[in-house]
């Protein structure tokens, strides 16, 4: 049995302390109520783990004293680089880029537990040019996890950002060569463990690399949020892996709670967009954003109506629930939809915002966005808890929301079929606020827009809702 020293012992019950700040955090992220104290309780458990680190690791036994002040630099630039990187990030990547930010930070952390798995392999094997099973295993592992991770990540971030066509990208002999460097990921893990040598090295690296990018390619735009997500419990697993690898609990806990969280909300995502994630990742089934296959919308026309004829309506309703979508997010027009969710409620009616989970761009986009602008939460209903509302409501005011209410996807042979939407067609009234008559992230017209109950008030978002919130003083 192994004696801790003193600093060992302190280091370890601080790495507890982070643990437990992970996990009190993670479960008060549950609710939006009490997601900032979750928020908190998360950061400061990561901030006392950084901080014992560089301790953790010069006081590894046998750390040889010349190399102490080294660990400090190097780890104060890293530390300040990253931290400066994170909130350059965080002020200035907009509320509608942060999937994309979400992205490269997966490819980021993908990418660096890769690389302690690296270095470790040409520490350990270039040193005595053998492994140890116990050790061969987590380091095939994580570079494994980590390069698909790291090259996915990167792509998928292209393809939100417009820089790699969102169109699934399918060249022939595409699968084939996406099977063949999964093989030699795979493969590459199982030779690396049982014969360690840099043949098998190569072979687990080049193939894991190559097939995150062929993973991707083929996946449409519309299925990326799931990607992204399961990337994200990708990127935990190889933390935890590069855990192992170094042996650091702290790594492992966090990397163990990110790769579990992550595939938890990855299936709660696949279910809200009625996509298997097995059919998403072998083939980019599902793609949505072709256009193809556009819905015959019923041939319908459209009905426009002005700001006052909307206000009207909304002065005499008693119940009105507001169905915010990514176009309330490029507006920036959260603080405008909750003015105007206030004023009517004020006034006695029922307001209500129905949060579709895949609305916007990323999950819980809406409920950020709606609680930035101070709306009350038990005025933010999710999708099965609002559904039934509709059937009562007066007036649903549809604010930059698209492929989230189209009644479509009700019907199969469409490109979002069996994805589970808001019901706003079935509430008394529908005004929908956008720019034009065009499309969603899904490309698809909405026949929710040709329904004789709808009025269409084309308009920007936040020019719309402000318009609005002025209409409605006169009337009410
Ligand atoms: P969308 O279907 O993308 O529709 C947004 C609508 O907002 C567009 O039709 C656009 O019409 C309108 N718009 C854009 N800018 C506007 C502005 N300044 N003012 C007013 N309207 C504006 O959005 P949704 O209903 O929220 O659905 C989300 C879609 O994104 C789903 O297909 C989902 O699968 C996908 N997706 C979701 C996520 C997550 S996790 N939330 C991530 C990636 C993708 P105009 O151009 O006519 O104004």
């Amino acid at each position: 049995m192994t004696t801790l020293t003193g600093v060992e012992t302190a280091i370890r019950l601080v790495y507890l302390v982070a643990a437990v700040g992970f996990v009190l955090g993670l479960h008060f992220m549950r609710s939006p109520a009490t997601a900032r104290r979750g928020n908190t309780l998360s950061w400061i458990g990561m901030a006392l783990a950084v901080a014992v680190t560089p301790f953790y690791l010069t006081s590894v036994p046998g750390t040889s004293l010349d190399i102490k002040p080294i660990v400090w630099i190097v780890i104060g630039i890293g530390s300040a680089v990253g931290a400066a990187g994170g909130l350059f990030s965080a002020r200035l990547v907009k509320m509608t880029d942060m999937p994309q930010l979400v992205s490269v930070f997966n490819a980021v952390g993908g990418g660096a537990a890769a690389l302690v798995a690296v270095v470790e392999f040409m520490r350990m094997f270039g040193d005595s040019g053998d492994m140890r099973l116990d050790f061969s295993i987590p380091v095939g592992l994580d570079i494994l996890i980590g390069s698909v991770t790291f090259t996915g990540s990167l792509i998928a971030a292209g393809k939100l950002q417009g820089w790699v066509s969102g169109n699934p990208i399918i060249f022939p002999g595409a699968r084939v060569l996406a099977g063949i460097s999964a093989a030699a990921g795979i493969g590459g893990v199982a030779w690396l463990a049982v014969a360690p040598g840099w043949l098998p090295f190569i072979v687990l690296t080049v193939g894991a690399l190559a097939f995150g990018v062929l993973l991707v390619l083929p996946i449409g735009g519309a299925d990326m949020p799931v990607v992204v997500s399961l990337l994200n419990a990708f990127t935990g697993l190889a933390v935890a892996m590069a855990g192992f690898v170094v042996e650091n609990p702290i790594l492992i806990i966090a990397g163990a709670l990110v790769g579990a969280s992550g595939s938890i909300l990855t299936k709660l995502m696949a279910d809200a967009m009625n996509r298997s994630i097995l059919a998403i990742m072998v083939g980019g089934f599902g793609t949505t954003d072709s256009g193809g296959g556009a819905i015959a919308a019923g041939g319908g026309s459209t009905r426009l109506v002005s700001a006052d004829d909307v206000a009207v309506m909304l002065a005499y309703a008693d119940k009105v629930i507001i169905v915010p979508g990514y176009g309330l997010a490029a507006a920036q027009a959260q603080r405008e939809a909750g003015d105007l969710g206030k004023l009517l409620e004020e006034h006695g009616k029922t307001v209500y915002y129905a949060i579709h989970p895949v609305a916007g761009r990323m999950p819980g986009h809406m409920n950020v966005l709606l609680a930035e602008a101070d709306v009350p939460y038990e005025m933010l209903k999710e999708m099965d808890e609002v559904n039934g509302d509709f059937d009562t409501c007066d007036v649903a005011l549809v604010v930059g929301a698209n492929d989230v209410t189209n009644p479509a996807a009700r019907r199969s042979g469409n490109p979002i079929s069996g994805m589970p939407i808001l019901n706003v067609d079935h509430a008394k009234s529908i005004v929908v606020i956008k720019r034009s008559l065009g499309f969603g992230y899904a490309g698809l017209d909405n026949e929710l827009y040709t329904n004789p109950k709808t009025g269409m008030f084309l308009a920007d978002a936040k020019k719309g809702l402000t318009a609005l919130i002025t209409g409605v003083k006169e009337y009410l």
